[in-house]
């Protein structure tokens, strides 16, 4: 029971209507407006500037003060000191795992990372240059034919089952989109290798070659994974919740996820920020701050792309990372001084000593760096959202998971009516 109430007086209605209001363990509190509707009233917020979808314990973020935990633990000491597959663990079922759990659970992905052989079949349905985005949305859904076998979503078993095969097969069906836009054979998964090693072996190695992969690439692989696998209710993973309330098998809605995290606005950005930094192309203070004075333009529609975020008004701690594995990756290949690299800086430098910047708190965002990252390793740019979807798998599902395992209810929000009113169909 919560012990506050929120009171709401609407002129022409004659009494104040009382709401609960809930704490969390932290972040904002909340008025439990659900019995409104019983007074013929909705609250009215397009998107979701001052609403809770949900309870969740998943992860949590601190926009002002640019904190993001999962599971309780800082982005970080996440990033320092654990790896995708520890907090693939932690974010699907609570803890950080032993030993012995570690194992278990890594032993089990790795069992799971082949895909039906059928499934190669979808990818000859489409035309070799369709972007692999479209074509992941496609063969992501069409997994729920292929393991139906386990799809009874009211048992924990089957959902867990579910999660582990989504998690595992991922990298495998990435690879598959980028061989099959290249016009290569699909390389199997090794699973003497680690996840983002795994993934990168099924990227670039070839029959024909002998291939090593490189340890620095995988280690920023897995960075990669790890900044990008969760954070709360963002538009895709809301949209995966909304269609897992409705019942939906979870590889249907974690296409859905995939298709809402498509658009530029949300995860597209990283491959829109190499698009901009390719269109910028000469590293001149003037040009650069062209771009920045289109960017404040009003009736120009471009945008800093990797700038900006609904939540973070301080900063995001995964860009510091993201940078910080950024001039390492670069380091390490020799590549410091990557023209991208130093258009990417000098801009963020100039916007954020930007009084239209800093007025309305637009800070680098996790993708600004994460393309330059991505196009070091040889991943081209048409893939960069493809892999922000192989990470935030782990997060769709955590979430989907999460909502199956509690009393939910169908998503169905309500609307302001603003079109006609009633009228007869014209006589003929
Ligand atoms: N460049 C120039 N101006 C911007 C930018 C930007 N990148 N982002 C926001 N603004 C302006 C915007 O025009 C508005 O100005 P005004 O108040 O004068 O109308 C003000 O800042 C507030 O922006 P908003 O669009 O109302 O903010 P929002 O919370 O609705 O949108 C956003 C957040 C991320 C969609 C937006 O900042 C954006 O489009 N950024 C570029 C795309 C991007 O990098 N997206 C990745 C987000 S992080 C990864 C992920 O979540 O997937």
């Amino acid at each position: 029971m919560a012990d506050r109430k929120a009171r709401l007086t609407v002129d022409g209605l004659d009494k104040t209507i009382e709401f609960p209001v809930y704490s969390g363990s932290m972040g904002p509190d909340v008025i439990d407006v659900r019995t409104l509707s019983a007074e013929g009233l909705f609250t009215h917020d397009p998107g979701f500037m001052a609403t809770s979808s949900t309870e969740s314990a998943i992860t949590f973020i601190d926009g002002g003060k640019g904190v993001l935990l999962h599971r309780g633990y800082p982005i970080g000491q996440l990033a320092e000191n654990s790896n995708f597959v520890e907090l693939s663990y932690a974010l699907l079922f609570g803890e950080l795992p032993n030993d012995e759990e570690f194992n278990k659970f890594e032993r089990t992905i790795r069992n799971h990372t082949m895909v039906h052989e059928q499934l190669a079949n979808f990818f000859k349905g489409f035309r070799r240059d369709a972007h692999p985005m479209s074509i992941l949305c496609g063969v992501v859904g069409g997994l729920a034919a292929f393991y139906h076998d386990h799809l009874d979503i009211t048992k924990e078993e089957d959902r867990t089952i579910s999660a582990i095969r989504l998690i595992a097969k991922m990298p495998t069906l990435a690879s598959m989109c980028y061989k099959y836009n290249i016009g290569q054979p699909f390389n199997y998964p090794r699973n003497d290798l680690s996840y983002a090693e795994n993934f990168l072996y099924m990227m670039f190695s070839n029959p024909c070659e002998e291939f090593k992969v490189n340890p620095v690439f995988a280690k920023a692989m897995d960075r990669i994974f790890m900044l990008h696998a969760d954070h709360e209710q963002n538009a895709s993973t809301s949209t995966v919740r909304l269609a897992g309330s409705t019942g939906a098998n979870p590889f249907a809605c974690i296409s859905a996820g995939i298709a809402a995290l498509w658009g530029p606005a949300h995860g597209g950005a990283n491959e829109a920020v190499l698009n901009m930094l390719d269109e910028i192309g000469d590293e001149s203070e003037e040009n650069i701050q062209r771009f920045v004075d289109r960017a404040k333009d009003k009736s120009d529609p471009f945008k800093l792309m990797g700038f900006g975020h609904r939540v973070y008004r301080n900063f995001d701690p995964r860009a510091k990372v993201m940078k910080e594995t950024c001039d390492e990756v670069l380091a390490e290949l020799g590549m410091a001084d990557d023209p991208q690299l130093k258009i990417a800086k000098r801009l963020e430098q100039i916007a954020l000593e930007d009084e239209y910047f800093i007025e309305r708190k637009l800070y680098p965002n996790v993708d600004f760096y994460s393309g330059i990252i991505l196009k070091a390793i040889g991943i081209p740019t048409n893939m960069f959202t493809v892999v922000f979807a192989v990470s935030r798998t782990i997060g769709w599902i955590s979430h989907w998971n999460e909502m199956i395992s509690s009393n939910y209810k169908i998503s169905r929000p309500r609307q302001l009516y603003t079109g006609h009113t009633e009228r007869d169909y014209p006589a003929k």
